[in-house]
């Protein structure tokens, strides 16, 4: 048997994390921090490219992320550092308008200035409102590996949000220090969600539907978070009876998702001329409240006879189909995992099988119809199919990223040992559903 090479990529003790990350913050501003918080990546087994559609989102937080030691400043300014090494360029100021004396300033910068400014919007009754001379010092440092498809953008802005929170809102003086992680109801939780969803469309102007931030904030130990994302509702199902004899793991590629902005746009806009060439409001009015098959196809017939007459604004008829047929089919696949885990048992096994299933078909979309996929995420999925796993698909935007694998637990060598075998730059992470943002 040949070695298994296979690099994990570890979430780390988060109270070591954090106690290092509070030192680091004490030698770069010279002051002590007055709490870290922590945000969570996420994994999401089905779901991707439908949630600014309406559609249902499967995801869970995972074990690593962000976290965020931070003090308050009274002259308004924000002066961030990150500790990622691609990244870090020393201290970067930022205005009480998010302007910086570099300009431009760095990208990640703009996303905790981005959820600042978001928090400022935030109406009152909810005591979640910055005020608008609030600043601080913050330092981040990320256990997730950054642009690999498990909201390494989103993690940041929620931890922020959670440290802002505690440091300049009536809900952080309602519920000082440790008490903040209860303190923030679902309700509130759903709040600073649209927040950072707000900062990461308005303020960095990046196409995002929610579903990264409302896993960071609202998702459960040991569950799967079902989340429709027409209300925003959500549903937390237990799956450790899976995880007892099977388990997930993230293949980080290794090849970040660059360029995947404008492609991103580009593929959500077709979409969007596919919704309004069938005069829905969002895609999930296409489709019954539990769409089959014969459902999905009757939607595409349908736009087949509109496409003619319809204004697609200069978009390619069939690229616009196709999107539509993957968003289409992506929320029956969630629909059927969603009925399944909050439904009828059918026994562990027959489950985990089906689950495989449609996360493997879930690819196949990703690659044929999303047209998000790239060649080493598809041999991936081939590879850890081949040596034992019982599904995979890509996540996240796509355009690079990670390879979600489901596997019998004793199946994991040779599934990692297949996957790492491809490239040099492969990294596995285990994926545990976890906990959501909190005081660390
Ligand atoms: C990115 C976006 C999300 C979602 C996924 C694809 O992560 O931020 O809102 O659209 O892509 O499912």
């Amino acid at each position: 048997m040949r070695e298994n090479s296979a690099r994990w990529l570890k979430a780390g003790d988060p109270d070591a994390v954090s106690s290092s990350v509070a030192t680091r913050f004490a030698q770069v501003f010279d002051r002590e921090a007055a709490g870290v918080w922590f945000a969570p990546g996420r994994a999401n087994l089905n779901g991707e490219h439908i949630d600014f559609h309406g559609g249902r989102c499967l995801p869970m937080a995972v074990r690593h992320g962000t976290y965020a030691a931070a003090a308050p400043r009274e002259d308004g300014l924000l002066r961030l550092r990150t500790l990622e090494p691609n990244l870090d360029t020393g201290v970067v100021e930022l205005d009480a308008d998010g302007a910086s004396a570099e300009e431009p300033a760095p990208e990640w910068t703009r996303y905790v200035s981005g959820v600042r400014w978001a928090m400022q919007q935030i109406s009152d009754p909810s005591q979640l409102q910055l005020p608008s001379g609030f600043g601080a010092d913050v330092l981040i440092r990320s256990t997730l590996p950054i642009g690999a498809g498990l909201s390494s953008s989103a993690s940041l802005e929620c931890a922020a949000a959670l440290a802002f929170t505690a440091l300049g809102t009536e809900v952080g003086r309602e519920y000082p220090d440790g008490d903040l992680t209860v303190g923030l109801s679902d309700e509130l939780r759903a709040v600073l969600a649209q927040a950072c969803m707000r900062a990461e469309v308005e303020a960095v102007g990046a196409g995002t539907g929610g579903l990264d931030q409302t896993a960071s904030l609202r998702a459960a130990e040991g569950k799967l978070v079902s989340l429709d994302c027409r209300d925003f509702s959500v549903v937390r199902t237990d799956i450790s009876f899976l995880l007892r004899d099977y388990r997930f793991l993230a293949v980080d590629t290794g090849q970040p998702h660059a360029l995947a902005e404008s492609e991103f746009g580009a593929r959500r806009e077709e979409s969007e001329a596919a919704a309004a060439a069938l005069g829905v409001q969002q895609l999930r009015d296409a489709l019954p409240e539990k769409p089959r098959k014969a459902d999905v196809e009757r939607a595409l017939a349908r736009f087949d006879e509109a496409v003619g007459a319809a204004d697609l604004g200069q978009k390619d008829p069939q690229a616009c189909r196709r999107r539509l047929k993957h968003a289409l089919g992506e929320m029956m696949r969630s629909e059927k995992i969603h009925a399944l885990l909050n439904g009828d048992a059918h026994g562990v096994d027959h489950t985990v099988e089906m689950i495989g299933e449609v996360m493997t078909s879930g690819h196949l979309s990703m690659r044929e119809d999303a047209e998000v996929s790239f060649p080493l995420a598809d041999q991936v999925v081939d590879a850890v199919l081949g040596a034992g796993a019982l599904g995979a698909r890509l996540i996240g935007g796509g355009f690079g990223g990670s390879v979600l694998v489901l596997c019998p637990k004793d199946a994991t060598e040779q599934v990692t040992a297949a996957a790492a075998r491809l490239s040099g730059g492969i990294r596995f992470l285990s994926v545990q559903p976890s906990a959501a943002a909190r005081v660390v």
